[in-house]
């Protein structure tokens, strides 16, 4: 049997703006709208919980304030994220799993984290090892690293908001499959290149399908989109292609 083509359209932040980002809630709707795939965020609490949270501070998806990194388990998960408390990297993942969507790990530690945050997340999904297919990524190549160590089998993308002069050495280096770059930095021959050194490119974020169309035709693997009802005739011909 053949394998299904990879899932093309990410949710970003889980649900994105329709629903609050990074809840469960947000994964709920991108199942029901048809995705196969959902990026999100996580980042540890104060107490070295992964969490699923956006910023560093608490102010703008929560109705708390101040540091989520010195913010412990039980201050946080008193929280509201918008008719939630901010889900547990855990719980997502299994969610996720429950509705067969690849779950998009960014991996995005606290300024100062990034080994911890990178080695606590491995930790977890070592614990719970088939809740759902995952896809790492991160900004850091801190993060990186320590996922490429503690979970080598588990597939890895490189965040970029811009290409460093190194990032053909580095992306070797870490072991990555894909580049997840900023839209901005996408042209058709940056992606032939990636394609020739083995590296998938995703773009974010997305608001307009036809974007999207162009980005395809120029062999681009994946986009993180947002709101996600613009995309759903292409969310469920993503789907239809499983077959
Ligand atoms: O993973 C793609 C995208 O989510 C990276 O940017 O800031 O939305 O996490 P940000
Ligand atoms: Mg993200």
């Amino acid at each position: 049997m053949l394998a299904p083509p990879p899932p093309r359209y990410f949710a970003h932040r889980g649900g994105g703006t329709l629903a609050p980002e990074n809840t469960l809630a947000g994964i709920r709707l991108a199942a029901r709208l048809g995705y196969r795939a959902v990026e999100f965020d996580v980042m540890l609490s104060g107490s070295g919980t992964p969490v699923l949270i956006h910023d560093e501070t608490l102010e703008r998806t929560t109705n708390g304030s101040g540091a989520v990194a010195t913010t412990d388990d039980a201050a946080l998960f008193a929280l509201d994220a918008g008719g939630e408390p901010p889900p547990r990297f855990a719980q997502a993942v299994r969610l996720c799993g429950e509705f067969g969507l690849l779950a998009n790990v960014e991996v995005k530690p606290a300024s100062g984290f990034e080994r911890q945050t990178a080695q606590r997340v491995a930790a977890e999904v070592r614990a719970d090892w088939l809740a759902s297919p995952l896809l790492f990524s991160s900004f850091s190549r801190t993060a990186l690293q320590v996922l490429q160590a503690e979970l080598p089998d588990l597939p890895r993308a490189w965040l970029l908001a811009a290409l460093p002069d190194d990032w053909r050495a580095e992306a070797r280096r870490l072991g990555v499959v894909a580049l997840h770059l900023d839209l901005a930095l996408v042209t058709p021959a940056l992606v032939r290149e990636c394609a020739g050194l083995g590296l998938a490119v995703r773009a974010y974020t997305l608001q307009t399908p036809a974007l999207a169309d162009y980005l395809f035709g120029i062999g681009v693997a994946g986009v993180f989109v947002d709101p996600l009802d613009r995309f759903l005739p292409q969310a469920l011909a993503d789907r239809s292609a499983i077959g």
